[in-house]
């Protein structure tokens, strides 16, 4: 039987035993620049770029879920930057997912390429086999966005190990709930909590996570420096988001799998790509390195016709660009000329009541011709 896992209730508790009498139990949003600093410059909070009493508690609470030390940004990508920016060199070889998400790329391409960092790519299903001798960072998204393909994340963290290369997973998909990159022997994780861990779409947001004490030090040093910092609001909107991601993300994998299972067998649809079918090239992978199977699933209509008329025909599933809310969204991903099918739409599952979400996308579906 598995060791009972308390991370996300120590998570939601982390402060609360520190609350003395008429103390406000939930963390306060201090707005301010500036802290009292008179004589010589001491404490840990002496200007709001380095630090803010707002953020500590999130890191807090975070670093409790991860299980190490993390650091909070004002976007997925502000997140991706410190720990790219932080670690390269001019000469040094950084791996990428040719399927993840592409601004990761593009950034390497735009800022990283020109300063002398060597860029390569290779799929996510192809990076156990690929050669990573000689790479200072190998960049892992699992399952990759918007292809929902896996990687074996303890066998590339031996390879990487071995190869003397970092290896940084981008957890976003998945949360920490889903999915413990570092448990299976990443060094850092990544994560765009925009999506399921804020939840309710309103805040962009990240994180990074390691216990890696070098690795942490250079990401805190990019913000510190370079003001790469989240307002207090936001962090606070965040940490309130946290609060329910346990039973959000529960509803999400739920509602998700369900879907899944009935979709596969509807008869306009061509195919079906979910970590949790059977039918996924990599489901005896999944089982094992995923907690939960996620909230995206990837379905193939026949043409980017019947896509479009199938979530423009839906109520509950909305048209949108991002995924991991609290409302189900879709979209065609070919639209950003990604190399999917042109009738593919990535769905974003989100909290709706199962049985009203399925009369919906059933419905939808007759509205889809042929
Ligand atoms: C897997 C993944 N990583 C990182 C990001 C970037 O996050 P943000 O939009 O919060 O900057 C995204 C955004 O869609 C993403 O899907």
């Amino acid at each position: 039987m598995d060791r009972l896992d308390t991370r996300f209730a120590d998570c939601l508790h982390y402060a609360t035993h520190r609350r003395s009498t008429g103390q406000p139990f939930e963390p306060v949003i201090c707005n301010t620049t500036i802290y009292s600093l008179p004589g010589e410059p001491q404490g840990q909070y002496q200007y709001a770029r380095w630090a803010n009493p707002t953020w500590t508690a999130l890191e807090e609470a975070l670093g409790v879920l991860e299980d190490a030390e993390t650091l909070i940004f004002p976007s997925g990508m502000a997140a991706v930057a410190a720990v790219l920016y932080g670690r390269l060199r001019p000469g040094d070889r950084l791996l990428l997912p040719s399927d993840g998400y592409y601004t990761v790329r593009t950034a390497a391409e735009k800022f990283l390429a020109p300063m002398g960092v060597q860029v390569r790519t290779c799929p996510t299903a192809a990076v156990e086999r690929e050669p990573l001798e000689g790479l200072a960072l190998v960049w892992v998204e699992t399952p990759s966005n918007p292809g929902l393909d896996l990687a074996d994340l303890r066998a590339v963290a031996q390879r990487a190990r071995a190869a003397g290369a970092l290896l940084v997973v981008d957890n976003t998909t998945m949360t920490p709930l889903g999915q413990r990159p570092l448990d299976l022997g990443a060094d850092v994780v990544v994560s765009s909590d925009t999506k399921a861990v804020n939840g309710h779409s309103d805040t962009l947001f990240g994180h990074v996570s390691s216990r890696n004490a070098e690795v942490m030090s250079a990401a805190r040093d990019w913000r510190r420096i370079f003001g790469a910092i989240p307002g207090a609001f936001e962090t606070w909107l965040v940490q309130r988001g946290l609060e329910t991601l346990e039973v959000r993300f529960d509803r999400m994998c739920s509602n998700a799998l369900l879907l899944a299972e009935r979709l596969e067998r509807h008869p306009k649809i061509r195919a079906v790509c979910y970590p949790g079918l059977a039918s996924h090239p990599a489901h005896a992978l999944a089982r094992n390195q995923m907690r939960r199977f996620g909230s995206l699933i990837g379905i193939t209509l026949a043409n980017a016709a019947a896509a479009e008329r199938f979530i423009e025909a839906c109520r509950y599933v909305r048209p949108a660009t991002s995924f991991g809310g609290v409302h189900s969204s879709a979209e065609r991903r070919a639209r950003w000329g990604e190399a999917v099918a042109e009738g593919y739409v990535r769905f974003s599952v989100g909290c709706e009541p199962p049985p009203a979400l399925w009369e919906d996308v059933q419905r939808a579906l007759e509205a889809v011709p042929g």
